[in-house]
């Protein structure tokens, strides 16, 4: 196998990547933790300058990469195989977070457990078998292959890294998912095979801002862990906790979330309803999540906000915290976008 040595600037990280795979898994190999999304060159998260090298990348989308671009030495790392040591500039890095990433593995597991948490959202539950512990980090994700095929659909990760022999999730079913819709009690007992963990929505260590969460649907699985990891860990920080929902049917573990106002220093849980129903007599906060952040939190906030669940509710979420005059650095995402086709 040829390996090349690959080295990032302006961070100075140094990797070694062989020809069969991409620079991006030869980084997460190495707990180097670059920016990513959808690792399938449809998204730009990767986006880098190549400043020295060869390299050949495999198909992706002109969306993610226009051809001038490349004309321009720019490159998707998660398409891309080292062909000679290379010098790579990236565009995007978080330099607290590029050391501090765990090695991306290969499990075995068991499906041990599925329930219900809403008409259409389940709680799955998956045991270690081989390597029996998955190290991962409050707010990461794993790809979970599909029985019988080469696809996986990513996952977040719903419990705290304390209990690292097991991976719990919260999943959207989707009629026809290819994934989702297999989640019946029949499940129970498949073999799944698990790779990761991947995502850099993790809490900021060094950081004692105020925390402000936003999510909605199977978006509570990220922040969930995130929730409980600074509740298990005695965290002294703030936390307002936005979450949207089109109706009182769709909200789930509002006992639970009673339960950690005592474990938390501080906690607000603001829920939102899109579309209640008369009968529910709802008296929350309607509307879209986003447009309750944007009546109710604070200009100018001295916070760190972690923002997961589904694509439009990240960019329409965007703009009203640029509004707020959050700075871009404090925010933290991971889009829950579909697995497409490259175009
Ligand atoms: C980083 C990341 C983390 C994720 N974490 C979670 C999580 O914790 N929980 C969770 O439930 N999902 C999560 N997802 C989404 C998940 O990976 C799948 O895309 C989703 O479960 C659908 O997969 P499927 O195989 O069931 O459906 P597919 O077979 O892929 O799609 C079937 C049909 O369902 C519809 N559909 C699929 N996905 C969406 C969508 N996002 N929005 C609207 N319609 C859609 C479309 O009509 C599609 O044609 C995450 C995605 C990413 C990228
Ligand atoms: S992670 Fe490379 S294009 Fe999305």
């Amino acid at each position: 196998m040829t390996a090349h040595k690959v080295r990032f600037e302006p961070v100075g990280v140094e990797i070694s990547a062989n020809e069969d795979e991409t620079v991006l898994q030869a980084a997460f190999r190495q707990g180097v933790s670059l920016m990513h999304g959808c690792k399938e060159g449809q998204c730009a998260s990767c986006k880098s300058l190549l400043v020295e090298g060869d390299l050949e990348m495999e198909k992706y989308s002109t969306f993610a990469l226009a051809d001038y671009e490349r004309e321009q030495g720019y490159v998707l790392l998660c398409r891309s195989h080292a062909y000679s040591d290379l010098t790579v500039e990236l565009l995007n890095y978080d330099e607290e977070m590029i050391l501090s990433g765990l090695p991306v593995q290969t499990v075995q597991t068991i499906v041990s457990a599925i329930e219900p948490l809403t008409h259409d959202i389940k709680r799955l539950v998956l045991q270690l078998v081989e390597p029996k512990e998955l190290r991962f980090r409050a707010g990461q994700y794993v790809d979970i292959r599909i029985p019988g095929s080469e696809e996986h659909r990513s996952y977040s990760m719903a419990n705290t890294p304390t209990a690292n022999d097991h991976l719990e999730f919260v999943l959207k079913v989707f009629p026809g998912g290819r994934f989702s819709s297999l989640l019946d009690e029949s499940f129970v007992g498949t073999a799944l095979e698990v790779t990761g963990p991947y995502g850099s929505c993790v809490l900021r260590e060094n950081s004692a801002r105020d925390v402000v969460l936003i999510g909605g649907g199977a978006g509570m699985a990220p922040l969930w862990s995130l929730l409980n990891d600074i509740a298990e860990r005695g965290l002294k920080r703030r936390v307002t906790f936005y979450y949207g929902a089109r109706a009182r049917r769709d909200l789930f573990y509002l006992d639970k979330l009673e339960e950690l106002q005592a474990r938390l220093a501080e906690f607000r849980f603001i829920p939102a309803l899109s579309e209640p129903f008369p009968e529910e007599h709802w008296e929350g906060e309607t509307g879209l999540i986003t447009e309750v952040v944007a009546q109710t939190l604070s200009a100018g906030s001295e916070v760190d906000v972690y923002l997961c669940g589904p694509a439009p509710m990240i960019d329409a979420a965007l703009p009203v915290l640029a509004r707020k005059g959050i700075r871009e650095e404090r925010i933290l995402f991971d889009k829950f976008t579909p697995t497409g086709k490259v175009e």
